[in-house]
């Protein structure tokens, strides 16, 4: 749109779209304002006490066509405008099937830690392809942060303990400020970032060459291949996926997106965070025909560690459902 000051850039689809809301409410806003003001400033003057020339006689009281206007048209106008934001605030955060770029975003005091799906990982920079949709996954390893990006218009909070997501397609290639937005402690405010859009060709060449912007001979392990790593050195392999286990564990390599039935009837989602609750808390929620033998990660697995073991036992399910 025009370059108005003041105004942060327009670099995605739905920040254009968000703007073009805020415009409208503007015009409105200054429409209304203006039709009272004036009516109230011409009034003032036209019945002031020295003016002799206005007929005061027969004052109207009460005018039910006038009190339908001026109720009805600003009640749908308002409606409308719900409608409209509803609509643009689903896009954003409403959950999706499959389609977009994932990474994962990790706050903590005071921090951004930017994962890529290949193994890439940031801090306080985030690479982003133009004209793709992106899922960005985030969470919280301390306190409550918010993840904003003023030129896209999108802001997400980073809680601790909950995976929470937020979709938008980046459109400019270009540089943009990343703030934490939720005030958490004393370097808040330089928790401070740049999200960086490449075109799409350019983004997948940095992603390649393992992020650093210099070919290099070695691929970075991917977050799963990290997961599958994580899984032994934490010892996980011990008991799941070991045919030898010396304990019955849950079998992982249905889990992810499967109904899973606990011992107490009830029956969850196999998704993301009963994935991580089960990591951290294995007692929470147990799965019926198991005994809550295993141990606790918490403060043993960090929240990279938890994201990289969360994309290996989704690859687990994916190969078992042959592929997809
Ligand atoms: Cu993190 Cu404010």
């Amino acid at each position: 749109m025009w370059n108005i000051p003041f105004v942060p850039p327009t670099a995605s689809e739905e920040g254009a779209a968000i703007s073009n809301l805020y415009w409208a409410i503007s015009i409105l806003a200054i429409v209304f304002g203006s039709i009272v003001l004036f009516g109230a400033v011409f009034l003032a003057v036209r019945y002031r006490a020295s003016n002799n020339d206005v007929d005061r006689s027969n004052p109207v009281d009460s005018d039910l066509r006038m009190e339908l206007t001026w109720t009805l048209i600003p009640l749908f106008l308002a409606l409308a405008i719900f409608g409209w934001a509803a609509k643009l605030y689903a896009d954003i955060y409403a959950p999706r099937e499959g389609g977009y770029y994932e990474v994962f975003v990790i706050g903590k005091q005071w921090m951004w830690h930017c994962q890529h799906p290949n193994g890439v990982r940031e801090n306080n920079i985030l690479t982003l392809p133009a004209g793709r949709l992106v899922r960005v996954s985030v969470i919280s390893q301390d306190v409550i942060h918010a993840f904003s990006i003023p030129a896209f218009r999108v802001k997400r909070d980073a809680v601790p303990g909950r995976y929470n997501w937020m979709y938008f397609t980046p459109t400019k290639p270009g540089e943009y400020h990343l703030f934490c937005t939720e005030y958490c402690g004393t370097k808040h405010a330089e928790m401070i970032g740049k999200v960086r859009v490449l075109p799409e060709k350019e983004f997948q060449q940095w992603l390649e060459s393992g992020g650093a912007g210099v070919q290099t001979a070695s691929r970075p392990a991917s977050l799963e291949e990290q997961g599958a790593q994580a899984f032994q050195s934490l010892g996980c392999n011990a008991c799941h996926l070991n045919p030898n286990s010396a304990v019955k564990v849950p079998d992982l390599t249905k889990l992810y997106g499967s109904e899973v039935k606990l011992a107490d009837g009830r029956v969850v989602k196999g998704d993301e965070d009963y994935i991580r609750e089960s990591i951290l808390n294995p007692a929470a929620k147990v799965r019926a025909g198991y005994d809550p033998v295993m141990p606790t990660y918490q403060g043993v697995a960090t929240e990279e560690q938890v994201i990289q073991l969360i994309a290996y036992i989704k690859s687990l399910a994916q190969s078992s459902n042959g592929g997809n």
